[in-house]
């Protein structure tokens, strides 16, 4: 299996209108492979117009808030691509789609990088942060998995969020625990309980 990089991957409608998505961009050499799965705007986006930024966070609000309809994160001008880049990123790359291999399920979308820039250090790892990655991405599966799996894995990955998180991370963890309340709603309350709990 390749690298898989987790990025904050932002697009444009042919109209200028952003769309921002946690992508996991997979490595190829020197570029970067984006596959979204179908439906997506993000897909849409790129057959409109083939740009892409990749923006590298530490703030993992991010990503929980693009999971839980949270899209206000700040943004402005890239220098080589007509989309822009997270304001607050750490760094990211600018990436022009191409070659596209189309697929009923999940086109991949061959990306080469034309300017990669850092904006601020990288502070070290985190087990709160990748906690909410994977929680985030249970949430974005949360109609496929069983429940059962998602609830156990919750109740793991929270222990690093308890021991280990601050305040941007304890928050993150929070929106994501009430979309999976939400999504459970409708179940016997002993099960919505132990998901919040989770
Ligand atoms: C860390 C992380 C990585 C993800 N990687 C992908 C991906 O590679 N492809 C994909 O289609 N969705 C991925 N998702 C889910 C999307 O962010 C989510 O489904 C989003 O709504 C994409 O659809 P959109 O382009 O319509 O916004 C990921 C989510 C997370 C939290």
């Amino acid at each position: 299996m390749p690298l898989i990089r987790e990025t904050i991957v932002i697009t444009a409608s042919r109209e200028g209108r952003a769309h921002i998505a946690p992508i996991g961009l997979i490595s190829d050499r020197d570029d970067w492979i984006i596959a979204p799965f179908r439906p997506s705007t993000t897909l849409d986006n790129l057959a409109a117009v083939p740009f892409a930024t990749a923006n590298h966070t530490d703030d993992v609000r991010v990503f929980a808030g693009c999971l839980t309809g949270r899209y206000m994160w700040p943004t402005m001008a890239a220098k080589e691509v007509p989309v822009p880049r997270l304001a607050d990123a750490l760094s990211h790359v600018e990436l022009a789609v191409i070659d596209v291999r189309d697929d009923p399920q999940r086109p991949r979308l061959h990306c080469r990088v034309v300017r990669s820039i850092s904006h601020a250090p990288f502070q070290g790892f985190n087990r709160a942060q990748a906690a909410v990655l994977e929680a985030a991405i249970l949430v974005s599966r949360l109609h496929m998995l069983p429940r059962e799996k998602i609830e156990r894995e919750l109740a793991y990955l929270h222990i690093a969020v308890e021991k280990t998180g601050g305040p941007r991370e304890i928050e993150a963890w929070t929106w994501l625990a009430e979309k999976v309340n939400a999504h459970f709603a409708g179940a016997q309350p002993a099960d919505v309980a132990k998901a919040n709990k989770a």
